[in-house]
């Protein structure tokens, strides 16, 4: 009895989440740090796959950083990092968009679809949707890693409206055609500030930022546009954590209120920052 109660509780808690977030759009930065076991990945989609049925329209971009390592240690190509930004050269990039547009994309779109919701995977490659120029590390030519110029919404405009769930390889490319790699976190929120959506979620795997990585102790629940930028200044950030707090201070200058960065490898924890009351990870607001 007492545990009916509970799940009653936890239904009727989310529904001014339900109402508050029907018919918005929901970008979801699927860390490939949160890919590492069969568990939390199963799970997030189960979130993602209820998120929809109750009337939102989630997103997907996806890194897949370790994924990437991997292949190419099995191919014996040495991963090279400038400032938590990848070094990327032709035999690379080939490497790069066969993991992130086939392997890693694929298998969440047939997770998806295992969830009976329908998903299409696609690459900032198709219908131009992320247009690139090369971009370089405080001047240093880092290969084919992208900087987005341009957003091309209309195919995730029309897969939206069509109730299909777009799955995003963070792969850009340019007037030429050249492939380009981009920081995972940054093709999330470019997307969320083309599609203006109602909130952004960056799914990694740490609770959050801490000020003093990795004292647990230091969790910081929330952070102001200025702390953002405070803390980011202060260089106590290293490796993934600096693109993704960039991305965050962007994302709250192109006046995207609702960002958090939360632990993907808690299970259902997007469901727990959704439709609870509870705060939990790192929340970024503008005041
Ligand atoms: N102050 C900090 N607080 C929290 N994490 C930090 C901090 N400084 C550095 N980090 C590192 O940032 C990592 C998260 O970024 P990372 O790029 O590795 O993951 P991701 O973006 O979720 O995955 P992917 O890049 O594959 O999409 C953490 O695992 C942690 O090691
Ligand atoms: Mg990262």
């Amino acid at each position: 009895m007492e545990n009916l109660k509970i799940k009653s509780q936890i239904l009727v808690e989310s529904l001014p989440y339900i109402q508050k977030f029907h018919g918005k759009t929901v970008v979801i930065k699927f860390g490939g740090s949160t890919m590492k076991d069969k568990e939390s990945e199963d799970s997030v989609i189960k979130d993602i796959v209820l998120m929809k049925l109750v009337g939102m329209r989630p997103v997907i971009v996806h890194g897949g950083g370790k994924d990437i390592n991997n292949m190419l240690e099995r191919l014996n190509i040495e991963p090279k990092f400038v400032e938590g930004l990848r070094v990327t050269d032709k035999e690379t990039i080939e490497v790069v968009e066969m993991v992130l547009a086939g392997k890693i994309n694929k298998n969440l779109v047939n997770k998806i679809q295992l969830e009976n919701a329908e998903s299409v995977g696609i690459s900032g490659k198709d219908c131009r949707t992320l247009m690139c120029k090369k971009n370089y590390a405080n001047g240093k030519d880092i290969g084919y890693v992208g900087m987005i110029e341009k957003v091309n919404n209309h195919l995730l405009r029309s897969l939206i409206d069509n109730d299909i769930i777009p799955v995003v390889a963070p792969i850009g490319t340019d007037i030429e055609g050249n492939t380009y790699n981009i920081n995972a976190d940054t093709a999330a929120s470019a997307i969320a500030a083309s599609l203006k959506a109602e909130k952004l979620i960056y799914l990694t795997d740490v609770d959050g930022i801490y000020r003093n990585f990795p004292d647990k102790d230091s969790l910081i629940s929330k952070l102001t546009l200025e702390s953002a930028k405070a803390l980011l200044d202060e260089g106590t950030l290293t490796g993934g954590m600096i693109p993704k707090i960039q991305n965050c201070i962007e994302s709250l200058e192109n006046g995207i209120d609702n960002i958090h960065m939360i632990n993907g490898n808690i299970e259902h924890s997007l469901l727990f920052e959704i439709f609870t009351d509870k705060g939990i990870g790192t929340m970024f607001t503008q005041k």
